[in-house]
């Protein structure tokens, strides 16, 4: 009887697989039919353009308002619309609202000689209106399917507004804290790095861009500007191979695998090179190894940065340069419309170059629907029904709360209790409304997100009194500015001493605004700006039940609160629902689940510091001073990147690495760990897998994240975690770019975050 349901279920798995199979086929073949009819519309187009209206799909100009940097002499209105009437325009940026993008749509549509429509783009990087918690955040989820959900939320609400086309995934890898924008990445390591930017793609372009709803996503910024010196913004990058390739390709590899349409290349210059005008990464990297068929898009006039780094004498050749190393699209650069043409007629370029680009262009037009309805993005009823709803708010709530990470919790002084509790919350950030927004929010309005106080407000059994301590600022904040930190004023420290005497728990909500990271937004010091942490140590002396809730865009340093402070709960920048997802963590009706996507250091001084460090010749503890090591700090950071707490517990058995312990390299090593919810109420943990390859042609680090699951538990239950380690995650790439695997001794470790200590050894051999 069992015998004959096993091979029932086997029939029936093999009729699934060949069904699978050959509905796979069909859909491959679908694609391909597509991609041949859409090919030919393009060749068809592309020989009935002039070399200026080839050129105009080049060109990119940025709408009239929301600047993200220096506008070229020639970028007035009445110079854009000129050029959209003669066809020398190919997209816009930053125009949004769909009456707006109708306008312009329809001048290149009904205008121009061969009415091709333009492609809209916009910063739409954590959300468009609705806002999700900043892209580092919610790499803290480890949750891809909550940021697949966030991403196309976000795609959704853009797309009902006009825009078909965002500029994200940001996949930037980063370990230096001080850089501004390592509040738009996925943190420092390449696997997760990769696995979110997937999700994102996702997300965004859906399973079809040509719906209305789906917008065209763009893998920025090619590459390594994640690497900038000293975190210093737009500053140079000086990386070896091991680290482009073992670091900050991946994530990129993974966007263009996942579907990406689209790349933006950066501001920094890579050894040497400015990456606008590197033919080896844009040409030889992507579009012939990865074989991407997108375009790539220049950041904001980084074409004419050409010149200024040096690089290049003028605009004609900064023209040619970029163009030459597949840089597609010029984004408000006024490079290519002003040069291009000539350069092609002169014979300086080859008009191939010039096709190859704007084939790419147009194809993504065509995916996206354009040619069939330019307004497709362009419907007012969708516009007021789609942006802002209930259902978004709920979705980003939840990833708001996945995102949360404890960092630290004695004596159980959370969650608190949600009777009978004096509670004082004190704090500059905690009536902000502003600030959880982050600083990429150019479609949602100021002042919108849920604020601490509003989320603590709704627990009413609690008696709640709020002192703000000390102002962050002087004067106001916006996108483009400077903040003016304030130093001076302790005028309402004493009256927040005074509220935390009084209290039964202290909640502290301290840390950066959400314009105090993000571009241009580099720090020196990291630690709690103004007066923060004079306010932190004045409440302490009164009342020393303290739970500090920082908000932040990057790592803090902050020491001296891990050693005297018993709760710690890291809440970044959650977007528009923050204080309702703050709350409730703090209440306990979610309980923490996040993991830290980025170590956070002691001090200043440890920067960069990450966990996939190498070893070094002298790693060990001596007892002289010439090992590798600080004199004035120890080398371990505050909290190690995959660290996060519960208020549930979690133990970890019967780790097994299955079938022996030695294998060929092209075998699959099988591993597996029971995990166990040892608390007293349900809930996740992320299980991380993290490997050492012992001896390598070219050094490893001495560990690498290779796998991970975010596993929910009952209390009291347990489940068996496992995870299947093959080539993709035994390999690296070598100093020529390949990827290899080496046989070799292995370690491999499991484990709640990257410092575990449970660990197993197997051996690769040649077989
Ligand atoms: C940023 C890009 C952004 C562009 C357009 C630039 O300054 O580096 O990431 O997409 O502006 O706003």
């Amino acid at each position: 009887m069992k015998y004959q349901i096993r091979k029932k279920l086997i029939i029936f798995g093999a009729a699934l697989f060949l069904f699978r199979c050959s509905s796979d086929q069909k859909k491959n073949s679908m694609i391909d039919t597509k991609n041949t009819t859409i090919n030919k519309k393009v060749d068809s187009l592309l020989s009935k353009m002039t070399i200026e209206e080839k050129v105009g799909q080049m060109n990119q100009y940025n709408g009239f308002w929301d600047v993200t940097g220096p506008v070229p002499e020639e970028g007035n209105a009445k110079n854009k619309y000129e050029h959209l009437r003669k066809g020398w325009v190919g997209s816009m940026l930053n125009v949004r609202g769909t009456e707006n993008v109708k306008a312009v749509q329809r001048i290149a549509v009904e205008e121009t000689r061969l009415g091709i429509p333009l492609i809209i783009g916009f910063d739409v990087i954590h959300g468009y209106k609705t806002l999700s918690p900043i892209p580092l955040a919610e790499a803290a989820s480890w949750d891809l399917k909550a940021i697949e959900k966030s991403s196309r939320v976000a795609a959704i609400e853009a797309s009902a507004s006009g825009i078909n086309w965002t500029f994200a995934p940001m996949v930037d890898i980063s370990r230096d804290v001080r850089w501004g924008r390592v509040m738009e990445g996925a943190g420092e390591d390449p696997y997760l790095g990769s696995k979110v930017a997937k999700a994102r793609v996702k997300g965004f372009q859906g399973d079809d861009l040509s719906k209305n709803n789906t917008i065209a996503a763009c893998a920025k910024h090619f590459a390594a500007y994640g690497f900038s010196e000293a975190g210093k913004e737009y500053n140079t990058v000086d990386i070896g191979t091991s680290t482009l390739h073992n670091m900050v390709l991946p994530p990129f590899k993974a966007a263009v695998d996942a579907g990406v349409k689209t790349l933006m290349n950066s501001f920094n210059e890579l050894n040497g090179v400015p990456v606008t005008a590197s033919k080896y990464l844009q040409r030889d990297i992507l579009k012939d190894k990865w074989n991407f068929d997108g375009f790539v898009i220049s950041d904001w006039a980084s074409i004419n940065e050409i010149i200024i780094w040096g690089h290049a004498e003028n605009k004609k050749e900064a023209a040619k340069l970029a163009a030459t190393a597949g840089s597609d699209m010029d984004m408000e650069g006024y490079v290519y419309v002003k040069e291009l043409a000539n350069l092609v007629k002169e014979g300086t370029i080859k008009e191939e170059i010039v096709d190859d680009a704007v084939r790419r262009i147009l194809k993504v037009k065509f995916e996206l629907g354009l040619f069939d309805d330019p307004y497709r993005y362009c419907d007012a009823t969708n516009e007021k029904e789609n942006i802002g709803t209930k259902e978004h708010h709920d979705a980003v709530l939840d990833v708001a709360k996945k995102s949360i990470v404890l960092l630290k919790n004695e004596n159980n002084i959370l969650p608190l209790k949600k009777k009978g509790q004096k509670i004082a919350l004190i704090g500059p950030l905690a009536d902000d409304k502003n600030s959880p927004l982050g600083s990429w929010r150019l479609g949602s309005d100021d002042n919108t997100a849920i604020s601490l106080l509003e989320g603590m407000q709704n627990y009413k059994e609690n008696t709640l009194v709020f002192e703000k301590g000390v102002d962050l600022f002087n004067g106001d904040v916006a996108f483009t500015q400077q903040v003016h930190v304030n130093t001076t004023d302790r005028s309402k420290i004493s009256k927040a001493v005074a509220a935390a005497k009084n209290a039964d728990v202290v909640i502290m909500t301290l840390g950066e605004h959400g314009f105090q990271s993000g571009e241009g937004r580099s720090r020196t010091e990291i630690d709690l700006p103004g007066l923060q942490q004079e306010l932190l140590e004045a409440v302490y002396k009164v009342n020393k039940n303290i739970v500090l809730v920082l908000h932040n865009g990057r790592p803090l340093a902050i020491e001296w609160a891990d050693e005297n402070i018993p709760a710690i709960v890291e809440a970044w920048q959650l977007g528009s629902q923050s204080g309702n997802a703050i709350a409730e963590v703090l209440y306990g009706d979610y309980n923490p689940s996040g993991k830290l996507p980025m170590t956070f250091p002691r001090n200043i001084g440890q920067t960069p510091i990450y966990y996939n460090y190498k070893s070094t010749g002298r790693p060990n503890k001596e007892p002289h001073v010439f090992w590798s090591h600080y004199i004035d700090s120890e080398n371990t950071p505050l909290y190690p990147f995959g660290h996060g707490l519960s208020y549930s517990s979690f133990e970890y058995t019967n780790f097994t690495v299955h079938g022996g312990n030695s294998f060929s390299v092209n075998d699959t090593v099988k591993v597996s760990v029971d995990l166990k919810n040892t608390g007293a109420i349900d809930g996740k943990e992320v299980v991380q897998l993290y490997i050492r390859d012992l001896v390598g042609s070219v050094t490893r680090p001495v560990r690498e994240l290779k796998g991970f699951e975010l596993v929910p538990l009952k209390a009291g239950e347990s489940k068996t975690i496992t995870f299947n380690l093959s080539k993709n995650e035994l390999g690296f790439f070598n100093n020529d770019g390949d990827f290899i695997v080496e046989p070799g001794k292995f370690q491999v470790f499991i484990g709640g975050s990257s410092i575990t200590k449970l660990e197993k050894s197997f051996e690769l051999i040649k077989k």
